[in-house]
């Protein structure tokens, strides 16, 4: 049986992508700050009677956190095949409004959190030739207006998945990053939120508005975006490596 580590996985995207990992037989060891949330998820999972799924609360932007985090997966499952980074949303604000501290926390927790996870498991990673997926957003190819702090820190995912296809590409390690558009998570529930109050109108009109700008009509599931996700890390993805995917319903126009 494969394992995974999946970060940031006490609900959204983290637990989708940990619930379809589990259902698949892959044991997963959840992270994030929140015991109580970590604790029902883990048993939910356990519930189904296919992988296994344990937990260790981490805040990402912690590396002595992240190192016990690898240690005690190692010491639980045995080893470590599959790392899915992912962690908390930054902020919304402007150039006027960032300072320096929400700069720099955003860093840590969009960027640095995924660098040191790469380091800590890559040991394992190059014994199993495992696969990373990193979680992003569509503001790598769009820039989402209110959130400099995506539009800045995310590109930078973009930029190390490329890079490190190609460095890890001897040990046999596949690494991509998906980026999701609107999929209905607690995250986008709060965005949509902040806008609606910033326009002045009620949030079911800010949620028709934004999805009348899907060309699918309609915000995705955690499990549509979770699917995609699984098929990068499964047996079956043995040739793509470096890629960046919206997962979007169409939403972005870039090309
Ligand atoms: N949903 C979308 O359509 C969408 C679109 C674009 C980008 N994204 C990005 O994708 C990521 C996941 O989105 P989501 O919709 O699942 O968000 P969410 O519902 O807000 O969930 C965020 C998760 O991150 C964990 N987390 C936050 N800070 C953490 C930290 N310092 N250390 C460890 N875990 C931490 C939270 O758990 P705890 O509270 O237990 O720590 C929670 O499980 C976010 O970065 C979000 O900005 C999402």
């Amino acid at each position: 049986m494969k394992t995974a580590i999946v970060a940031a996985s006490s609900q959204g995207l983290g637990k989708a992508i940990a619930t379809k990992l589990v259902s698949q037989e892959v044991n997963v060891m959840l992270a994030s700050r929140d015991e109580q949330k970590l604790h029902a998820v883990a048993e939910q999972l356990n519930a189904l009677g296919k992988g296994k799924a344990a937990y260790v609360v981490t805040d990402v932007t912690n590396n002595a956190m992240i190192e016990q985090l690898v240690e005690k997966t190692v010491e639980t499952f045995g080893d470590i095949h599959l790392l899915v980074n992912n962690a908390g949303g930054p902020p919304t604000g402007t150039f006027a409004t960032l300072t320096d501290a929400d700069w720099q926390q955003a860093f840590e927790l969009n960027v640095l959190s995924y660098v040191r996870l790469i380091r800590a498991t890559l040991p394992h990673l190059k014994k199993t030739k495992g696969k990373i997926v990193n979680i992003a957003s569509s503001s790598i190819k769009e820039p989402i207006p209110g959130l400099l702090l995506s539009n800045t820190f995310r590109l930078g995912i973009v930029g190390l998945t490329k890079t490190l296809a190609q460095e890890f590409a001897p040990y046999g390690i596949l690494i991509n990053t998906v980026a999701p558009g609107r999929i209905a998570t607690e995250r986008v529930a709060y965005l949509d939120e902040q806008n609606a109050k910033k326009l002045g109108i009620g949030k079911e009109e800010m949620e028709a508005r934004m999805k009348a700008t899907i060309p699918l009509g309609r915000y995705g599931t955690p499990e549509e975006f979770a699917n995609v996700v699984a098929f990068l890390l499964s047996d079956e993805n043995t040739y793509m490596t470096g890629q960046s995917l919206l997962v979007d319903g169409g939403m972005v126009k870039a090309i």
